[in-house]
């Protein structure tokens, strides 16, 4: 056994006060996840009680087998934006008659579940998820299509979502679509794609046109339910396949749809017993340094989050500033890498590209932690060979096939935010922590590189340079670039799967873990490009 030390010191002034930035940070989150749980404020979600409706979260509740997780997705989309955070629709993953499904639920008391340019982006990647890992889609329908304002930048793109469903279907994953309102015009392609449908009783309502626009269209005279109701569907279109009576019942006849779809996973559960980690995963709160300047030990966060604290480290010695190695995590065997000192060097990459291939040898999952300011610059790195050594790096992180899982824990700057497989280069999920940060490069180097070359356009103009202007603009560019770097309004913009909290980490990724057995866990044994050596 090859069980971590810890050199954490839990007592001493370092790890107060990260912890105490830690849990500030955390009190922030909360406050912008509650603005998702509040969906469109007291008024609507008191109407739509009022209409004997159940909240988006309360169907899945209902939808899933009791007492087990939903790992929520996206809960900050459109963090920052003109939109409700949460982008009216809820995504995650959870599990019915024990099956990992990929659920989506329309908020309808946001602006009538209409879907803006987020709410788009949040259902197409979790369609993504969906296709990625093999898990069912169950869609709880109910919205008012687009949102009429945005159009224009949903309707051409919006198409994706029809297209989705039917390629998940050839791709033979079950789609499900519950509707439990409106869903008309391009939203009739929701259970018209789906493989199974369910309608309620007097609530559903899908056509493609409804009375007004009829009797616009052709001068005929109808009414909701002739058009699109649920016992219309399901006696006369023959649109719905499943009628219910009511909001359960429409839930438990969607239970008993997956728990006949005869959904196999590729891998079954791992047969080890799984060992806690050594160290108190609360613990995690007191790693990361307020200044993300100040480097850590990314061991103290492997030895809290991997099955028994148990890492057996790959190439300790060569190339210190990444760590990478071996472990297992609620079971399941993962390959992990690490930042160390925060820059990546050229031993550094060519340690990770090895270590990567040796997953896809193996069929082994990777776990990306963290921390970078980027690849190495300066004349020593580069007549060293940096870039190649950072492209080999990145080659390998590219044509990996085993699934990846990054956590942005502090710093994720420049290309060693690729390196490190940063969001695209389609980690099946990213998450961050409170503590992240992520652009082109830092705040202040950001700024100071502007401000040098401002200042050489202006020599070379021979104009004098204005100093005040200067500093006031380095400030402003500052402000900005720090306020853009933030996990809020990363996640907001859906460049990760969501913020978590750090003590939730190895629940999280043993979450995706199991999903992500679902599909074949299958390395790239070739297919790697060039590797410039
Ligand atoms: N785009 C933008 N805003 C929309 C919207 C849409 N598609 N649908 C509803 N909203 C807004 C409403 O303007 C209203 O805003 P307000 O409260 O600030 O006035 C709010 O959402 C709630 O709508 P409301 O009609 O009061 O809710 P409802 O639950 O009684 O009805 C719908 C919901 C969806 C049935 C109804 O709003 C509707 O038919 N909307 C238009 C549907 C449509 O034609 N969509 C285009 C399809 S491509």
């Amino acid at each position: 056994m090859t069980v971590l030390a810890s050199a954490l010191d839990t007592g001493g002034p370092d790890y107060a006060a990260h912890r105490a930035a830690m849990l500030g940070r955390l009190a922030a989150l909360d406050a912008e996840h509650a603005k998702a749980l509040a969906g469109g404020g007291e008024k609507y979600v008191a109407r739509h009680r009022g209409r004997g409706k159940l909240l988006a979260r309360e169907r899945i509740e209902l939808l899933i087998d009791p007492d087990t997780p939903f790992l929520e997705l996206s809960p900050l989309a459109a963090w920052g934006s003109d939109h409700p955070v949460g982008a009216s629709i809820v995504t995650g993953i959870g599990v019915v008659e024990g099956v990992e499904c990929l659920i989506t639920a329309n908020d309808p008391t946001v602006r009538g579940g209409a879907s803006n340019p987020w709410t788009l982006r949040k259902a197409l990647r979790a369609n993504e998820i969906a296709y990625a890992n093999r898990l069912p889609c169950i869609a709880l329908v109910e919205s008012g299509g687009a949102d009429l304002p945005s159009q224009k930048e949903i309707f051409v793109p919006g198409g994706a979502l029809f297209r989705d469903i039917t390629r998940l279907s050839a791709a033979g994953i079950p789609t499900i679509a519950v509707v439990f309102g409106n869903s008309t015009a391009g939203g009739a392609y929701v259970p018209g794609m789906s493989d199974h449908t369910v309608m309620i009783k007097e609530r559903s309502k899908v056509f493609l046109g409804g009375p007004p626009l009829v009797k616009m269209a052709t001068g005929e005279e109808s009414d909701d339910e002739s058009l699109g109701g649920a016992e219309m569907h399901a006696r006369t279109s023959g649109l719905a396949d499943h009628y219910a009576v009511d909001e359960p019942d429409a839930l438990r006849q969607a239970r008993r749809i997956v728990a006949r779809l005869n959904h196999r996973k590729a891998h079954p559960d791992p047969s080890v017993p799984v060992r806690q980690p050594k160290y108190d995963g609360d613990e995690l709160l007191g790693i990361v340094p307020e200044d993300l300047k100040t480097p850590f030990d990314p061991r103290e966060v492997i030895a809290r989050i991997v099955d028994g604290s148990d890492f057996d480290e790959f190439k300790p010695l060569y190339g210190p500033s990444l760590v990478t190695g071996w472990a297992a995590l609620h079971g399941y065997p993962v390959g992990i890498l690490a930042n160390a000192q925060g820059v990546l060097f050229s031993p550094e990459s060519q340690k990770a590209a090895q270590f990567i291939q040796l997953a896809n040898q193996r069929d082994i999952p990777l776990i990306f932690l963290h921390n970078t300011t980027g690849y190495m610059v300066g004349k020593e790195y580069e007549q060293g060979g940096i870039i190649k050594h950072g492209a080999m790096m990145i080659n390998a992180v590219s044509n990996s096939r085993v699934p990846h899982l990054s956590v942005l824990m502090g710093a994720s700057y420049g290309a060693g935010h690729y390196g490190m497989c940063g969001r695209a280069y389609d980690p099946r999920f990213l998450f961050a922590w409170p503590s992240a940060k992520s652009a082109v490069m830092g705040p202040q180097q950001l700024a100071g590189v502007l401000s040098i070359v401002a200042r050489a356009s202006a020599a070379a103009k021979g104009q004098p340079y204005d100093e005040e202007a200067d500093a006031g603009l380095r400030a402003m560019v500052e402000a900005q670039i720090e306020a853009e770097s933030l996990p809020m309004f990363l996640s907001g913009r859906l460049y990760d799967d969501g913020v978590i909290d750090p003590r939730d980490t190895r629940t999280v990724l043993g979450l995706c873990l199991s999903a992500i057995h679902t599909a074949p866990v299958e390395g790239a044994r070739g297919g790697f490009g060039v590797f410039r050596m």
